[in-house]
């Protein structure tokens, strides 16, 4: 029988496609931002002249999935009107390249480039001018992409959209801005919004394909057995993971989201064409797809600013495992987490999960003088995952639709930082971004042939 698991590897436009300034494309937050920090996203690994190459090395993996997005202001430069129709030769050219090589394009509609104009004249997110936008540019995606595309994924990360609400504009707001949380809850209604519209449209255009979510997991476990830091460890897990999944699984605010506006004083901007949008069966998506890199560790009490908390990522204040190693970024290294969480996706929403990042992050990739890059670490880190997914898989029975880790070929970071690097394929930046197979390269072909059992 036909493996139908999907192995592959993971991107997105401004952090790998490059070719900022070309094929008409216009301007997202990312430009301004390569204005201000220098970090040149414009070119990033330059996949726009690669392609072809990229595509090739991927083929020789035996990828059957790669995962990319399509960015927005290259179809519509300004973010709406009219389309670009360069835009649309580009990455029709790509999405055919890689079925003619055996892989399915896993395509995310908005991994975080907003169009600059939108920023401009709605504020992004933060106006129903970009909803508006955003349905016009899925549509015109669904409709040009018909017959390539059969796995679409709506919003990236977006779980995280109510911890940072001002990450697709260009006006930081204060948290002591009298307006912030409606202004933070609107935002995030609205990229909420984006998503159904998204899956109600792809349903409704192109039936044969599936389309999912994208979150960010953030697995929290109690720092210990004491039942009140079994209490903070849930509560994260409500707040981050399962709080959002349950309005995109339902079409409600459930009661604590509900609560926590009431409290706040917010009341969102919604009318009966929206409501009739969240309630239609046709607006839930049908998979599950996440990033997962770590879990953390919660306990009782104040964890934020509190003097002892080991704060892993910038939005948690949580608390190192003592049982886990980490990477040199400070990232707990959790394979079991992965299984973890994927069983506890499948229970909470019965619906297939799709793992479309996961990776070792690390500066340590040197180039030797045979144009190879030894990552050992890499491997190690790598084999452990898939173990779990295979675990998850074959013992607790759970569908996962496929493993695309994260950066493939080298990319940026999503800070900006070029020496982080993920790939199986090593990018040499300050050289024209040739490419150099890694040892990993080689292992992950081997992987992938044997269907993910030959992990040596
Ligand atoms: C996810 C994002 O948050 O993590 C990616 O979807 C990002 O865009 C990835 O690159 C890894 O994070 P970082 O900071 O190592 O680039």
């Amino acid at each position: 029988m036909k493996e139908t698991f999907l192995w592959g590897g993971s991107t997105s436009a401004f952090q790998f496609e490059g070719g900022g300034h070309e094929g008409g494309k216009g301007p997202s937050i990312y430009d301004r931002r390569e204005e201000k920090t220098g970090v040149t996203y414009s070119v990033a690994s330059d996949f726009y002249h690669h392609y072809k190459e990229d595509i090739a090395l991927m083929a020789e993996m035996g990828f059957t999935a790669f995962r990319m997005s399509i960015a927005w202001s290259r179809l519509f430069p300004t973010g709406e009107g009219a389309v670009n129709p360069e835009g649309v030769a580009f990455y029709r050219d790509v999405f055919t390249e890689l079925k003619a090589h055996g892989i399915e394009p896993v395509v995310t509609l908005f991994h975080w480039d907003m169009p600059l104009a939108l920023v401009e004249k709605y504020d992004g997110f933060g106006g129903k001018g970009t909803l508006r936008a955003f349905e016009q540019y899925c549509r015109t995606c669904f409709a040009e992409f018909d017959g390539l595309v059969k796995y679409w994924l709506t919003m990236n990360e977006n779980n995280l959209g109510l911890l940072m609400p001002s990450m697709y504009s260009n006006r930081k707001r204060s948290k002591d801005d009298p307006d912030y949380a409606q202004y933070q809850w609107n935002s995030y209604h609205n990229t909420v919004m984006a998503h159904f519209l998204a899956v109600k449209a792809c349903h409704e255009m192109i039936p044969d394909a599936k389309i999912g979510c994208m979150m960010a997991s953030a697995l929290a476990y109690p720092l210990s057995p004491d039942p009140r830091d079994v209490r903070a460890a849930q509560a994260h897990n409500q707040q981050v993971n399962w709080d959002e999944l349950d309005l995109l699984a339902t079409g409600h605010y459930n009661r604590r989201m509900e609560k926590a506006m009431r409290e706040a004083g917010v009341t969102l901007e919604t009318g009966a064409a929206e409501q009739a949008v969240m309630a239609d069966p046709a607006s839930r998506m049908d998979f599950i797809s996440f990033s997962y890199y770590y879990s953390v560790c919660m306990r009782d009490g104040e964890n934020k600013n509190n003097a002892d908390a080991q704060t892993i990522q910038m939005m948690y204040a949580a608390y190192e495992n003592p049982c886990l190693q980490k990477s040199s970024f400070g990232w707990t290294i959790d394979p079991m987490g992965l299984r973890i969480f994927m069983n506890e996706l499948y229970d909470r929403y019965r619906l297939p999960v799709m793992v479309v990042e996961n990776g070792l992050g690390v500066k340590d990739d040197v180039l030797t003088g045979d144009g190879r890059v030894h990552d050992n670490y890499r491997i190690a880190y790598l084999r452990e995952h898939i173990r779990a997914v295979n675990a998850t898989r074959a013992e607790d029975g759970v569908p996962v639709l496929g493993y695309l880790p994260w950066g493939c070929i080298d990319l940026y970071s999503a800070g900006g930082d070029r020496t982080k690097r993920y790939g199986f394929v090593y990018v040499d930046f300050d050289h024209g971004c040739k490419r150099y197979r890694k040892d990993s390269f080689y292992w992950y072909k081997k992987v992938i042939a044997s269907g993910g059992r030959d992990l040596d």
